[in-house]
């Protein structure tokens, strides 16, 4: 397989790809982007030049702070086209960035409990990344303020496959639900979330719908004026990025609900009634750096101080896209012949699942299995990943869970052959 023409053909695609992440000189081979994401140089390099150049606060008139002030706010414009939240009249809502999305989940949690009543409603997945459910789960356990005796209900998968059906999400919905909170892909299943119906479910009723977009955002262009989400949030250290995380919120969603910053600060003022305290100004600068990284890989470096473009975005995850595909289809392929392997989620070639690849063995432990790979320095991962409960759902022991192989576009197939060559040994 190594040697056929369109294996080389990619990588040379790669190796164009990786020159631009300084990281990726070296031996490890990182099969753990679904855990975080390495970054290209130019956004390496935003985040040292700020710190050096213009680390003063932000607000003030002189020149530097205003210069600090501009890239903070060019960097929730860049998440906006990201996001494809729009900008000026046609600006469908607001980006919020913050230090996590379990954080910014949290925060969101705690907005509604001061809105939400008794007997309200939340649907939670039992796919779901614990982030994208447990603050709801202690708002029901009593520990909000008016949202003490609200009910969270539990959109179950099939023990076999992971899937959740419509059908049982259509029997949880009724007239309190007031949120539908789902990931738009499992970090462990891979599969993609058709969101249409989900979107249509909850409109019928008057909800609104959070969709966790972590596993999602490093393989696809995220629309949320195209699925018309309410909530749609990522973390920026997968997707290339700062440690940090980045939050949607349609102006009607937002309009709900009081952000926790200051009191002076008032409720519209936006983001920065949800930013406690600001946002980490480096990262920004990183973020902001950002549509550079997607000119070079579209081949438009010309064009990388340019305002980022809609059209960037899109050209861009097509390259990503085109660059993993081959990456999870020949891994599934080989995954699939192994009669003592059970992989988890859909095994299909198309575009309906990302590259995050996970499987169990019958005989050997997921842990035994992903230490085995470290020691050659392949860099995949074991466990639950925070998805504690859909383990649990697969009749899998969550400590042991499943071993993960999660690409990114810099990914070769070169270490694809290599980790298969590694699974010939120990599966
Ligand atoms: C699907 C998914 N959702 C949410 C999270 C939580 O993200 P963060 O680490 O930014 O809180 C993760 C992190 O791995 C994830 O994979």
């Amino acid at each position: 397989m190594s040697g056929h023409p369109s294996v080389h053909r990619h990588d040379l695609d790669s190796a164009r790809v990786r020159a631009l992440f300084p990281a990726l000189g070296g031996e490890t081979v990182f099969l753990d982007n679904a855990g975080g994401s390495q970054v290209p140089r130019v956004v390496a390099d935003a985040m040292h030049r700020y710190l050096v150049e213009s680390y003063v606060q932000l607000g003030a008139d002189y020149a530097l702070s205003r210069q600090a002030t501009a890239t903070v706010r060019q960097a929730h414009d860049v998440v906006s086209v990201l996001m494809n939240a729009g900008s000026g009249d046609a600006e469908a809502g607001k980006v919020i960035l913050g230090a996590s999305t379990s954080e910014l989940v949290n925060r969101l949690a705690q907005a509604y409990a001061e809105v939400w009543e008794p007997g309200d409603e939340v649907i939670v997945s039992e796919a779901a990344h614990a982030s994208n459910a447990d603050p709801f789960m202690r708002l029901a356990s009593g520990r909000g303020l008016r949202a003490a005796g609200l009910t969270v209900k539990t959109w179950h998968v099939d023990p076999t496959t992971g899937e959740a059906s419509l059908e049982a999400l259509r029997q949880l919905v009724g007239p309190r639900t007031r949120l539908i909170a789902v990931p738009h892909v499992s970090n462990i299943l891979g599969a993609v979330l058709d969101l249409g119906p989900v979107v249509a479910l909850a409109r019928s009723v008057g909800a609104r719908v959070l969709v966790d977009g972590v596993a999602y955002a490093p393989h696809r262009a995220i629309d949320v004026t195209a699925w018309g989400v309410d909530w749609y949030v990522y973390s920026t250290y997968k997707v290339f990025g700062p440690h940090a995380a980045a939050l949607y919120g349609s102006h009607a969603a937002l309009a709900e609900v009081t952000g926790p910053n200051h009191g002076f600060i008032p409720k519209d003022e936006l983001p920065r009634k949800f930013e406690l305290g600001g946002v980490n100004h480096e990262g920004a600068a990183g973020i902001a750096a950002l549509p550079r990284y997607l000119a070079a890989l579209v081949g438009e470096g010309e064009r990388a101080d340019q305002p980022l473009e809609r059209a960037r975005v899109e050209a861009a995850f097509e390259v990503i896209t085109r660059l993993e595909l081959p990456l999870q289809v020949r891994l599934l392929e080989d995954l699939v012949r192994r009669p003592d392997v059970r992989v988890i989620g859909p095994i299909s070639s198309g575009l309906e699942r990302v590259g995050v690849v996970s499987f169990v063995h019958a005989r050997r432990s997921s842990a035994e299995i992903a230490r085995a790979a470290n020691g050659r320095g392949l860099g995949i991962r074991f466990g639950h990943f925070y998805a504690y409960r859909l383990c649990q759902a697969l009749g899998l022991d969550p400590d042991d869970g499943v071993v993960r192989v999660s690409f990114a576009h810099y990914n070769t197939m070169a270490e694809v052959e290599r980790l298969i060559t590694f699974f010939d040994e120990v599966l």
